[in-house]
C-alpha cells in the first residue's frame, strides 16, 4: 500500500479506475466497510482511500481540537481492508490559501443537521468537491449512517458535473446496535448503554414500516418512546425526510430515511434508518451488526476477526 501527501502523488500511483473512500480517520469497521465495497467492486482498479480531519466542516473549535487521531493505526486497516493508497494530505496541502470558493448545496442543507451546526455542510461539500477534483475517481463510497450528508454529495456531483458515480453503502452497528462512530470512544458504560434507545427506537419504527405504517408521526413516536424519562439522553430530532432532497415528509411515499440527532452525557450521536422502495411497500436497512468487539475499542489483534465479523445476513 502506498501513502500519498499530494493530489499530484495520488493521481501518480492509481491505475486504471479509482474508486474513492473518503474519511477523517480514527477508522471502525464503518469506514472498512467503505473500502471493502470498493475493493469488492470488480470495475475499480485502485482503491484510494482519504484520510483528512477537515477543519472546514467544524462547527465548534473544541471538537476539532478532540477528534480522535491515531494515522499510524488508520493506515494498518486501510491497508488489512484492501486499501491501495491511503491519500493523507496536510492541511497545507488541501488550503494552501484561504478557501474562498464554497460549495453550497441549497435546500438539502437546511433541515436536520443544518440549524444545529452552522456551516457544517458548505465544509463538507466542499472538500468533498476538492477530492473528486483532486483525485478524479470513477466510483466514491459513502456510509448511509450519514444520511444528509450522502444526499448531499449526490447532488453536489449532478448538480456540478463530476463525472463519477456516488455509492451509498448501509449502516455497520455494534452487536447491541450502536451505530459506529469514532466518537463512541468518549461515551460511559452509562452513556453508551442509555444510547441503545436510538437504535432500539430506529429498530420498532422499522418494523411498523415493514407493516404498513407511513405516517411520519408514528415513526418518530415509535422511536421517542424508546427514550426514558431522566435518561441521559436528550433529543435533537428525529424526522422522516426524502433521500434525494432531505425533504420533511409527514407519509412515507417515497424513498426516505427517518433519522435522529441526540446527546447521550456530552456526545452527540447521529443514526437513521433507510426506507427503500420494494415491491409491497417499502424495505428498511437496518445496517449490518458486528459479531464481535470493534477496533475501536483497541483490542489489536482481533481486527482481523471483528472485521471478518460484519453479518451481512443482519440486512
Ligand atoms: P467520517 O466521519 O470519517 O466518515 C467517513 C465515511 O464513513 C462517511 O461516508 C460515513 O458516512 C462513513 N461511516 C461512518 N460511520 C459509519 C457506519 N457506522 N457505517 C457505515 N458508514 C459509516 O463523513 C466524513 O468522515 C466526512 O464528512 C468526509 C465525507 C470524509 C468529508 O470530510
Amino acid at each position: 500500500m502506498r501513502i500519498a501527501k499530494t493530489f499530484a502523488e495520488t493521481r501518480l500511483v492509481s491505475s486504471g479506475e479509482i474508486g474513492l473512500v473518503p474519511t477523517m480517520g480514527f477508522l471502525h469497521e464503518g469506514h472498512l466497510s467503505l473500502i471493502e465495497a470498493a475493493r469488492r467492486d470488480r470495475d475499480n482498479d485502485t482503491v484510494v482511500m482519504s484520510l483528512f480531519v477537515n477543519p472546514l466542516q467544524f462547527d465548534r473549535d473544541s471538537d476539532l481540537a478532540r477528534y480522535p487521531r491515531d494515522a499510524e493505526r488508520d493506515i494498518e486497516l486501510a491497508a488489512a481492508a484492501g486499501a491501495d493508497v491511503v491519500f493523507a494530505p496536510d492541511v497545507d496541502e488541501m488550503y494552501p490559501g484561504e478557501q474562498l470558493a464554497r460549495v453550497n448545496v441549497k435546500r438539502l442543507s437546511e433541515p436536520m443537521e443544518g440549524p444545529n451546526r452552522p456551516g457544517h455542510f458548505e465544509g463538507v461539500a466542499t472538500v468533498v468537491a476538492k477530492l473528486l477534483a483532486g483525485i478524479r475517481p470513477d466510483r466514491s463510497y459513502f456510509g448511509r449512517k450519514d444520511a444528509q450528508q450522502l444526499a448531499i454529495v449526490r447532488r453536489m456531483a449532478v448538480d456540478l458535473s463530476f463525472p463519477g458515480t456516488i455509492v451509498g453503502v448501509p449502516i455497520v452497528r455494534e452487536a447491541d446496535g450502536l451505530a459506529l462512530s469514532s466518537r463512541n470512544i468518549f461515551l460511559s458504560d452509562a452513556e453508551r448503554r442509555e444510547a441503545l434507545a436510538l437504535s432500539r427506537g430506529l429498530m420498532e419504527a422499522a418494523d411498523a414500516a415493514e407493516a404498513g405504517e407511513t405516517a411520519a408521526s408514528r415513526l418518530t413516536g415509535a422511536v421517542l418512546e424508546q427514550i426514558r424519562e431522566g435518561s441521559s439522553v436528550s433529543v435533537e430530532y428525529v424526522m422522516l425526510a426524502s433521500q434525494d432532497l432531505v425533504e420533511p415528509l409527514s407519509e412515507l411515499d417515497r424513498p426516505a430515511f427517518l433519522a435522529l440527532a441526540a446527546w447521550s452525557g456530552g456526545t452527540r450521536l447521529i443514526d437513521n434508518v433507510h426506507f427503500d422502495e420494494a415491491e409491497d411497500g417499502f424495505r428498511a436497512d437496518r445496517g449490518t451488526r458486528l459479531q464481535s468487539k470493534s477496533v475501536l475499542y483497541g483490542n489489536a489483534g482481533s481486527r482481523e476477526e471483528s472485521r471478518d465479523a460484519v453479518d451481512n445476513r443482519h440486512r
